[in-house]
């Protein structure tokens, strides 16, 4: 039984991501909808105003967006959704700076606010101006600093990638290994690898990757969803965040970006 709902969830993980092969950084729509609060906006057309939707804080996952980065035509819209009853912003930042406000005047509108969804969810749309990188982050307190920023269309192919540093930081190779092992079958596994970290501050790679390993984990997590009734598959995804906290952290996030 166990190994037949098993190959089902692949069967369907493969399917999805089969569309989607030749865009490695696509959003996690699809993925996330079984996941997150339906009756959403999630019109999946491109390049024609659709709307793509970015998690702030979802439930289970910590303080991470989710997906960490989207690829967006200019003209589309993304959607920031809060469903928890937390504190948080997007604010856009820099490359250089991913936890500091952005400088740029005709851009200060790329921020919301101290948002909550303690009274009901919160949305927070942003039309993409550019094709160029955009970073974002949550100002509240420390929330960047544990990895609490994204990326729209995120730099690709550069000479440092972020496959490339799993094997230079001991905890990202286990983190890496750990959750490859979890979700080997999947082409979820791979996502966001050939992002490139040229131009972004170094004292982010780390969090950059670590935000990878977490979106792969969140996607992999809202495939367990599809199977609802299947016992202890909440107690297993919520397992599988708490192990790759404890592993990434045995090298401290907070001890690298400042
Ligand atoms: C959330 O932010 C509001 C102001 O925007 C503030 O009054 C409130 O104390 C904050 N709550 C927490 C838990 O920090
Ligand atoms: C980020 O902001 C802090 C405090 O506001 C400041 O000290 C620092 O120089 C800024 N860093 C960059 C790269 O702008
Ligand atoms: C900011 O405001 C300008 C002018 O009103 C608008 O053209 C632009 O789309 C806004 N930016 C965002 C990110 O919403």
């Amino acid at each position: 039984m166990q190994i037949l709902i098993l190959s089902f969830a692949l069967t369907w993980v493969q399917t999805v991501f089969a569309t989607a092969s030749n865009r490695p950084l696509d959003d996690c729509i699809s993925q996330c909808r079984t996941r997150f609060p339906s009756g959403l906006n999630m019109d999946n057309n491109r390049g024609s105003g659709a709307t793509h939707t970015i998690m702030v804080a979802p439930e289970g996952v910590g303080l991470r967006f989710v997906p960490f980065s989207l690829n967006v035509p200019v003209g589309d819209t993304v959607r920031y959704i809060w469903t928890t009853p937390a504190n948080h912003t997007v604010t856009l930042s820099s490359a250089l700076a991913p936890c500091n406000k952005s400088g740029i005047a005709d851009q200060r509108n790329f921020s919301s606010g101290v948002r909550n969804a303690k009274d009901g969810q919160q949305t927070f749309d942003v039309v993409v101006q550019t094709d160029k990188p955009q970073f974002f982050y949550c100002s509240v307190q420390q929330h960047c600093n544990k990895g609490m920023f994204g990326i729209l269309n995120p730099p690709t192919f550069g000479s440092v990638s972020v496959a490339s540093i799993y094997d230079t930081v001991p905890t990202l190779g286990a983190g890496n290994e750990f959750l490859s092992n979890e979700i080997s079958s999947s082409k979820v596994s791979q996502w966001g690898a050939d992002i490139s970290l040229d131009g972004i501050s170094p004292e982010y790679h780390q969090a950059v990757a670590e935000n990878v390993l977490f979106t792969r984990a969140a996607m992999h997590a809202s495939v367990g969803q599809v199977e609802r009734r299947e016992e202890g598959a909440e107690d297993a995804k919520l397992r599988l965040f708490s192990r790759l906290t404890s592993i990434l952290s045995r090298g401290g996030l907070e001890d690298s970006v400042h």
